[in-house]
């Protein structure tokens, strides 16, 4: 079980897909869902939308955001180095050094200025070199507008892996993985969005499509075990979180308490989640329509917008079991 999942996560970390351009991304999803659903739908924002129909007359909608964060070409100049800013949250700290690659397989290395600049140096003092001696060689393999990312390289530790884009392509495994076993009364929309590091713009849409009764959704979010860290309470291994608030969503009473009943009914071990900083498609759910009942399940990752976000294995399927239970309950949350 842990080996098969550890090839689905090293299987869809390993895809481009930064938002706005999650097409490669989309249709690996779609397709390993697509045994397991009645049909997928899409939307002009590139949502995968898969629905396994149920009979209470119910939604459940269960959500992970497929775009991961990236780099995009401002300008090339004379000699053919690449100038970038950030799709998403790009750290700079944990930038220069690595390896990117663009969307028709460009390969480049991301240095910085030297003269005048210490480090960490902001992005703007960094550049791409993508082997090119000139613009005009350099325009042969990327243009101004092409995004690229951080190129994967999966490193397996045992029970605990690191990649980048384990944000929030983790999650997305664990909700594939969901629909292969659920067995709910509820129509299981399972959603992979778009756009959700850049603007919650995927969850937007779909929430509004799909009109749930009860959003779930699934991210990854930030731990206090690591030397001299924030000092915020999940861990690796603590198991899947509740989330009780992040940057944006404050999680309702009613809606915790039927995540601790559930955990508890199920004997899964669960942590508490305050998250000081950050948002997540949640805050897309939550306000929609009138207002819906939305939690957020997430997996405790270290180095989280890094090339070698970290997690822990065993937190991912005690995730896929609890997700599972929460959308099978009979009587859903009221917000
Ligand atoms: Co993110
Ligand atoms: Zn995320």
């Amino acid at each position: 079980m842990m080996n098969e999942f550890k090839e689905t996560v090293r299987k869809v970390t390993a895809c481009y897909g930064p938002s706005g351009r999650e097409k490669k991304i989309a249709e690996l999803l779609a397709e390993l869902i697509r045994p397991y659903v009645d049909e997928i739908t899409g939307d002009a924002l590139g949502n995968v939308i898969g629905l396994k129909r149920g009979t209470s007359g119910k939604r459940v909608m269960l959500s992970a955001h497929m775009d991961q964060i990236g780099m995009i070409i401002l300008d090339i100049d004379e000699k053919g180095f690449l100038r970038f800013a950030p799709v998403g949250g790009i750290n700079p700290e944990m930038t220069v050094g690595h390896e990117v690659v663009f969307e028709n397989g460009t390969r480049g290395v991301i240095h910085r200025e030297e003269k005048d600049v210490k480090p960490p140096a902001k992005l703007t003092q960094m550049f791409i070199d993508i082997g090119c001696g000139s613009r005009e060689e350099a325009e042969k393999h990327v243009s101004v507008g092409d995004i690229c990312v951080y190129a994967p390289h999966f490193v397996d530790m045992g029970s605990r892996v690191a990649c980048c884009a384990l944000d929030d392509r983790i999650c997305c495994a664990i909700l594939a993985e969901v629909m292969k076993k659920i067995d709910s009364p509820h129509d299981i929309y399972c959603v992979f969005t778009t756009q959700e590091e850049v603007s919650f713009g995927g969850a937007l849409a779909a929430a509004y499509s799909v009109n749930p009764d009860f959003g779930i959704n699934l991210d990854v979010t930030g731990t206090g075990d690591t030397p001299e860290c924030d000092p915020v309470p999940m861990k690796l291994g603590g198991g899947p979180t509740v989330k009780y608030l992040d940057d944006y969503t404050v999680v309702t009473k009613p809606v915790i308490e039927f995540m601790h009943a559930v955990a508890e009914k199920h004997g899964i071990r669960v942590q508490n989640e305050v998250l000081p900083y950050g948002g997540t498609d949640t805050y897309a759910v939550q306000p929609m329509r009138g207002g819906k009942a939305a939690c957020c399940v997430s997996i405790a990752t270290r180095y989280i917008h890094s090339p070698i976000e970290t997690a822990d294995l065993s937190d991912c399927l005690s995730a896929v079991d609890y997700v599972r239970a929460m959308a099978e309950e009979q009587e859903l949350p009221l917000a």
